[in-house]
């Protein structure tokens, strides 16, 4: 028992120094301080429907803490798809959920980065990638690809740190719905659903 703590508590720790060194090596495209709690990684992974019998996408898994929520609802490894711009993080995801189709590459570039899977329609979106650091034309032009990309009325799930819809209102395209915030979160997180139809 004691040992499984040990073992426990030493994964975790491995966890938050490899979060420290990619953000030390990418601040930005990190844009967090510590990896996402469970908490919050449940919450976001709740939207799945695991009976659509369409795969998820996820964005931005870094160390995998969302990864593991939507596992834990039941996804297949095999139906999940999860896109990441660390190579570093990605080479660890492959060797911690075995199945998973991760991909190397830039979420913001979907077409190119989904290669084969272009044309896949998705159950839900699932995304961390640190939006704020980016344009919001860039943004506005990921979520519109995403929604392109998933059943009306499915959702895009969005962590971020700030107090506002990290992409701006355009009720002609898509709705806004403010999830949650989630205070056992460092930094205390808020979660937003876009949805078109
Ligand atoms: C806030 S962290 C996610 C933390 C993650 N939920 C965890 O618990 O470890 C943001 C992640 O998005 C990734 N990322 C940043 N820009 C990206 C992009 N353009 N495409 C894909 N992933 C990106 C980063 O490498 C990082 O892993």
């Amino acid at each position: 028992m004691a040992l499984r703590l040990k073992e426990r508590l030493g994964r975790k720790f491995d966890e938050e120094i490899r979060f420290f060194k990619g953000m030390m090596q990418g601040p930005k495209t990190v844009g967090s301080i510590v990896p996402t709690s469970s908490i919050t990684a449940r919450k976001m992974a709740s939207v799945v429907n695991t009976h659509s019998g369409l795969p998820v996408l996820e964005l931005g898994p870094g160390t995998g803490a969302i990864t593991k929520a939507i596992l834990g609802r039941g996804v297949k490894p095999e139906n999940l798809v999860a896109i990441e711009y660390s190579t570093d993080f990605y080479e660890h995801l492959l060797r911690l959920y075995p199945g998973v189709n991760f991909i190397n590459g830039d979420a913001f570039n979907l077409d190119k980065t989904l290669g084969e899977l272009r044309d896949q329609k998705f159950d839900s979106v699932i995304s961390a990638v640190p939006l704020l650091n980016f344009p919001m034309q860039a943004r506005i032009a990921l979520l519109e690809s995403l929604l392109d990309r998933l059943p009306a009325g499915r959702p895009v799930v969005q962590i971020s740190y700030g107090a506002v819809s990290p992409i701006i209102a355009r009720p002609d395209r898509y709705h806004i719905q403010h999830f949650d915030f989630i205070v056992r979160n460092i930094p205390p997180a808020q979660l937003w659903i876009y949805r078109r139809g």
